[in-house]
């Protein structure tokens, strides 16, 4: 399940986050790379534990916490602190697999990396190429969001970053653990929670949207692991 999450970060917010990283120190992105990836991985990326990261990793975890569409689709149980990266042109990131567990630095936790999320903070105007390329089952998807627009995407999906061309792609990418593990089942509580937000929008609280209510809370005691 391939999810858009439209504004996550409000046009002022992501200027905001452009203006702390204009003065940033960029580092090689293979300090974050598999084995694998380094070698296909041409990019660049905010210090994990610069100030600079910290600070905009703790803004957008705030927003994603009451962001609704992002709770409904990933059932977060874990968020990795999410990191910034920069593909100036030239760079890319050609097809390869996230690490499946990811030890979170200085925290002694581990994240199964369920989902793996990239948050655009630059308009698709201002660079050409860096398109987000996710196989998944029904095929490729390509992927070139509005500044402030979030994709969610199963993080057992081979994926690359096409050759930016002209200008500079700046996004913050994470993963996230979720309660749900499956992603099949997650996506049918995501599909059955959208349901019933439309129906009780519609019609209020009715009997039938209090028991359908129920069988989405049972599932999730069924399926979830806290
Ligand atoms: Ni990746």
């Amino acid at each position: 399940m391939l999810v858009r999450i439209p504004g996550v970060l409000t046009q002022d917010e992501v200027a905001h986050c452009r203006q702390v990283l204009e003065a940033a120190a960029w580092v090689d992105g293979k300090v974050t790379a598999g084995q694998q990836s380094r070698q296909t991985k041409h990019n660049l990326q905010l210090g994990e534990q610069s100030a600079e990261a910290r600070e905009l990793g703790e803004f957008l975890l705030r927003r994603l916490g009451t962001n609704e569409l992002f709770v409904s689709a990933a059932l977060p149980l874990r968020i990795y602190p999410p990191l910034i990266n920069r593909y100036d042109e030239g760079m890319e990131f050609g097809t390869h697999i996230d690490n499946a567990i990811r030890p979170v630095p200085g925290l002694g936790v581990r994240v199964r990396t369920d989902l793996s999320a990239t948050l655009f903070l630059t308009a698709p105007e201002d660079y050409d190429g860096g398109e987000l390329i996710i196989e998944d089952t029904y095929g490729e998807k390509r992927v070139k969001f509005a500044a402030g627009d979030m994709v969610l995407y199963p993080a057992t999906s081979r994926h690359r970053v096409e050759p930016v061309t002209r200008g500079s792609r700046w996004c913050s990418f994470f993963w996230i653990q979720s309660m749900v593990r499956d992603d099949g089942a997650r996506a049918l509580l995501f599909d059955l929670d959208g349901a019933i937000r439309s129906l009780r929008g519609r019609e209020g609280d009715t009997a039938e949207a209090v028991q359908l209510t129920g069988v989405y809370h049972n599932l999730v005691r069924r399926w979830a692991d806290v």
